[in-house]
């Protein structure tokens, strides 16, 4: 897989239908040469052709040589201050003043198995061939030295990168900016695809040119953001849904992030992603490390369909982790649509109980059931439990549901604190402010310093106390506010650059020590719908709350942007009342079924006001679930069609068995117009020369893919789902 040339002195990283490869050069500059389709062997370092360009300089180990330039060459971590006057991977204040930073190639290590990082989330090799290089890299002057880590999982095509960067010299070194992960192209025109959005309108996938300059998507809210994921795309202009070449890479962290772009003069292309320099800088002591999080990156040489489809297997299996990663998760019931703030044990109980009666088998209590938490202006901090809603505690009310042969799930928003809890008041320090400032709220809260010691105890003591204190199989851990005033009373003022970064370390710090002590809990991840919904978080949380909004609607576009890089089993997804309370459409009750089955599945409403034909229809979905379950967790899934284009009158989307011996469509009716056109479905996946039955009838496999399905004439909103089996 990893393959060193020791003639050519190039380094090159083989998955099982890519290849990537450095070379290190003569200088010590360690150059990428190439990342595409599987090659045989070779040195690509032949395409970088000697050109002496005008205000290129030279660097001094060249000599007199014009024609080599850190500027034009393409590299592996680029330099700052040099030469170089692209997108530098790392910058630093150094003791005497200066910025420069300049690697150059030290030695190099290959071994079995994928590398782990201390503290932070990444991929793992369990289970299929991994294999790690390490490069390193030293300047020649401060003492710095970068390792590089490139983690290569052959079967997903998937390459992940890291750097650890280490002061080796005697005085401190205060790093600026960091990236995980540096990619030239050496030349071509290319479209770029971010996952940008809003709350309750998360992962709008947005398609542009890649022109001259510096192009950017990232997020400066402390947490990876509703409007920017931290994941995107660099593709040829005529790649497609199913053809085309295209590069994804995903940042496995949750925190404050930045992909750019950079098309240059010579129509290079360099892309960078890593934690945003915005107010970052992490003061490294000699003998110190930081280790910057991970960048994961698919090449696919067809279409974005089967980028997607990798970067989901990869996900599912090597990045999420517990016993539910590939399991079948209860389907549940969330009572905080249907209840907001108001409800007692009574309530949640009858709730459970029409649930428990058409096989739901998990109650999930939302936000309101701890301090004086009756509305959003009070209680966040005091996880007590509120002994006027819930009696006697948690124990009762969930033994109770146990009672109706259910699970209990609860939520909880541990990062928070509002003003009106008894935890402000006894803590007036713990939350983020600067000395001197007028603070500033978020949904009427403020957020913990979790990077203080004494904070992150009290945290991770009161959920310690709370899954102790009663049979809770699930918890929903919510983030409903972007960090503002990032300051902590626990760091040095020369520190204070290191806060967010921090924080996000803190929050991993918590979570896996849930992991590690209660095993079988699943833990579903929210920031006020799909906030932080990133390969960080998945791997502590298997799944995420996609969205606030539970339109169906709105859903097929949202479900969409976030198939574009998570899997279908990391994305909650629940049946809601209607007319929809952010949207106010009412759609039919069959078809929020169809588009909540894409997901983890659920509901999100009070059984008891739904009509006898309504529990029908939910007892129907719920079977279907348990028969489908695994055809959309584990099968291979399918973007039909794109919601976003305004000429499409339907989304469509599928999921394939491994074996491809069976499938399932869902389709819903986006418009519909009078005296429409035909509308024709092709579908994607299947075996061209095997036959397949759906609804009673026979069809080639190639038939379906090839000439299509005519659909029938829908009315908007309508859905249907195809269930197809091989014969
Ligand atoms: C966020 C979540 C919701 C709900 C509320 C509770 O908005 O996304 O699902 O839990 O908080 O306050």
């Amino acid at each position: 897989m990893i393959q060193y040339d020791a003639s050519q002195r190039t380094i090159t990283l083989n998955t099982h239908r890519t290849s990537y490869q450095m070379k290190i050069h003569s200088t010590g500059v360690l150059l990428h040469t190439y990342y595409g389709p599987r090659l045989r062997g070779g040195d690509l370092s032949r395409l970088i052709c000697p050109e002496d360009r005008g205000f290129s300089p030279n660097p001094d180990e060249v000599g007199l040589d014009r024609t080599w330039s850190l500027d034009t060459q393409p590299q592996e971590y680029s330099s700052s201050g040099v030469g170089d006057f692209r997108l530098p991977s790392l910058e630093a204040d150094l003791d005497d003043g200066s910025h420069t930073a300049d690697f150059r190639y030290v030695r190099h290590t290959v071994e079995e198995g994928k590398y782990a990082l201390e503290g932070l989330p990444a991929f793992y090799g369990e289970g299929v061939t991994a294999q790690t290089l390490t490069v390193e890299l030293k300047d020649c002057c401060s003492g710095l030295t970068v390792e590089l880590l490139y983690g290569v999982l052959e079967e997903y095509d998937l390459i992940t990168r890291a750097v650890r960067v280490r002061n080796d010299g005697a005085a401190p070194v205060r790093l600026t900016r960091v990236a995980s992960a540096c990619l030239d192209f050496p030349v071509g025109e290319h479209d770029f695809i971010t996952l940008g959005g809003a709350y309750a309108r998360e992962r709008e996938p947005v398609r542009a040119a890649l022109s001259q300059g510096v192009h950017t998507a990232g997020s400066v809210r402390g947490s990876s953001s509703h409007q920017q994921n931290p994941f995107f795309v660099l593709c040829d202009k005529d790649t497609t849904e199913d053809a085309g070449r295209c590069w994804g890479m995903a940042l496995v962290y949750s925190g404050n992030f930045l992909a750019s772009m950079e098309h240059t003069q010579f129509h290079e292309t360099r892309m960078t992603l890593g934690i945003h320099p915005f107010h970052f800088s992490w003061l490294l002591q000699p003998g110190e490390t930081f280790t910057a999080p991970e960048a994961a990156m698919v090449f696919s040489a067809q279409g974005l369909g089967h980028m997607s489809r990798l970067f989901h297997r990869a996900i599912r299996l090597n990045l999420c982790r517990g016993p539910w990663k590939d399991q079948r998760r209860p389907i549940l019931i969330n009572n905080w649509e249907a209840t907001l703030f108001h409800f007692d044990a009574d309530k949640i109980y009858s709730i459970a109980k029409a649930a428990s009666q058409v096989g739901v088998e998990m109650m999930v209590m939302d936000d309101g059931w701890f301090g004086e938490r009756n509305d959003d202006f009070g209680g966040l901090g005091d996880w007590n439990v509120n002994e006027k809603k819930l009696p006697g505690g948690l124990a009762p009310l969930a033994e109770r549901i146990q009672g109706l042969g259910m699970k209990f799930g609860i939520w909880v928003e541990p990062e928070m604190v509002n003003e009106n809890s008894d935890l402000y008041r006894a803590h007036l320090d713990w939350a983020f402010q600067v000395p001197g400032r007028p603070v500033t709220r978020g949904r009427y809260q403020l957020v913990l310093d979790l990077t203080r010691e004494e904070v992150k105890q009290y945290v991770l003591d009161n959920l310690r106390a709370m899954l102790r204190s009663a049979p809770i199989s699930y918890v929903k851990w919510d983030m409903n506010r972007s960090l503002t005033d990032v300051w902590s009373a626990g760091l040095p003022s020369q520190r204070q650059g290191e806060v967010y970064h921090r924080f996000v370390l803190a929050v991993y710090e918590i979570l896996e020590a849930l992991h590690q002590e209660f095993p079988d809990l699943l833990i579903e991840g929210c920031s006020g719908g799909g906030g932080r919904f990133d390969c960080g978080m998945l791997y502590y949380t298997p799944q995420i709350w996609c969205s606030d909004n539970t339109d169906a609607m709105d859903r097929l576009r949202i479900q969409y942007g976030t198939s574009f890089c998570y899997p279908c089993a990391s994305m909650g997804a629940h049946v809601s009342a209607v007319p929809n309370g952010l949207t106010h459409r009412s759609t039919p009750f069959h078809t929020r079924g169809v588009v909540a089955a894409a997901g983890t599945f659920g509901y999100e409403l009070d059984l008891n006001e739904l009509s006898q034909e309504e529990l029908a229809q939910v007892r129907e979905q719920i079977a279907a679930f348990r028969t489908d379950w695994e055809l959309v967790m584990r099968g291979d899934y399918y973007r039909l069609s794109n919601p976003f284009r305004p000429e499409d009158s339907f989304c469509a989307w599928m999921h394939v068995s491994q074996d491809r011996s069976r499938a399932l469509v869902g389709l819903v009716q986006t418009q519909r117009h009078a005296n429409p056109v035909r509308p024709l479905l092709r579908l994607k996946g299947l075996d061209p020369e095997r036959d397949y039955r759906i609804d009673g009838r026979i069809y080639g496999g190639d038939e379906l893919m090839y000439a299509g399905l005519a659909l029938p004439f829908l009315d908007e909103c309508q859905a249907l789902q195809y269930h197809i089996e091989a014969v």
